[in-house]
């Protein structure tokens, strides 16, 4: 283990976006809230926040925090489950309003339904839609700290993705749009009138082609961001997040670390231990040599805790083990 957790947040004091990634189950949402949790400790306005539809958050607290951010017994935290349906089902209104007034511009006489339904069919919609969710959350800019509990794997990778395919979109869009209004312009007697018409479509696309590409800087840059790793000591989650990173640095988004999680402590095992948990403890063994030597960014561990991590209480246990002094 090179640099620990702390270290990392210590050698690292302008990171304000942190993000926890891995194969499902391996405790990313447990690892978030407890990484948040020690960030409020220090005294940083921190906002925890989840697009997982399935109310990890509130479970894992014990109470409803979705779609507004809500106290959970911790000072200077704020926890909140995005609720995406709703920015959904905005974001189709707001295309709807402006598709069809974009084919009022352009005299198509077709309604906008079809034209909706295939902008909201792309698959990358929806992630879209919590994407806009994570840079409002961002923009609104009222907390010193984001901590994000990604949407598995590889939702979290087409959501970066995204950013150069919507560039690409818009620009194919404007293009159309440019050829579509040059045609309109020589077939029309009132020049100077066309040309000083508003777009709010054009407008629209833009500000959202920018507000991404905001957002695309913001995820590449290695002062401010961070996107952590949680594994358990398996094959199959070793390998998700092996890939993961490999993408990360094609992608360019900084990597703050690498966690393992449910870690059975040796000083519990003795002679009289269950075989099984023995052999459990040879097969974590080696993986642990195995993450030592793949991942330069190794920088803590959690033990397999005798319960499940559910409450506060647990999750400061996890903060405990993540935290501890060396
Ligand atoms: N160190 C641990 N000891 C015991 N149980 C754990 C530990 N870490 C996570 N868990 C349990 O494992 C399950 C999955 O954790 P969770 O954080 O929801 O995973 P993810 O967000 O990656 O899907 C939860 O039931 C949680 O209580
Ligand atoms: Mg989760």
């Amino acid at each position: 283990m090179k640099l620990k957790l702390k270290d990392i947040f210590e050698e690292r004091d302008k990171l304000r976006y942190v993000y926890f990634g891995g194969k499902g189950g391996v405790g990313k949402t447990v690892v978030a809230a407890a990484v948040a949790v020690w960030l409020a400790q220090q005294g940083r306005r921190t906002l925890l926040a989840s697009t997982n539809p399935v109310h990890s958050l509130s479970n894992l607290f014990k109470q409803d925090v979705f779609g507004k951010p809500t106290n959970v017994g911790v000072d200077n935290l704020e926890v909140l489950e995005i609720d995406t349906r709703e920015t959904i089902e905005r974001s189709k209104q707001d295309i709807r309003k402006r598709i069809g007034w974009f084919l009022k511009f352009a005299d198509i006489p077709l309604k906008s339904d079809a034209f909706v339904e295939t902008a909201t069919m792309n698959p990358a919609f929806e992630e879209s839609a919590m994407f806009e969710n994570m840079i409002n959350l961002m923009i609104d800019d009222n907390y010193d700290m984001y901590v994000f509990d990604t949407a598995p794997t590889a939702n979290a990778r087409r959501l970066l993705g995204m950013s150069k395919v919507y560039t690409l979109w818009v620009d194919k869009m404007m293009k159309s749009r440019d050829e579509a209004r040059s045609m309109r312009l020589s077939l029309s007697f009132r020049r100077k009138k066309v040309e000083a018409e508003e777009d709010p479509l054009m407008d629209y696309l833009v500000t959202f082609r920018d507000r991404i590409e905001h957002m695309r800087e913001l995820l590449t840059d290695d002062t401010k961001t961070a996107f952590f790793f949680v594994t358990l000591l398996e094959s199959l989650p070793i390998a998700v997040i092996k890939r993961f990173i490999g993408w990360f640095h094609d992608f360019g988004i900084p990597i703050g670390g690498v966690i393992v999680n449910q870690q059975i402590q040796a000083d519990q095992v003795t002679d009289d231990t269950d075989q099984f948990v023995k052999n459990r403890l040879a097969m974590q063994r080696s993986y642990l040599e195995e993450v030592e030597k793949s991942f330069e960014y190794f920088c803590g561990s959690i033990p397999l805790f005798e319960q499940e991590v559910h409450g506060l209480d647990m999750v400061k246990r996890v903060t405990g083990a993540l935290f501890a002094k060396a």
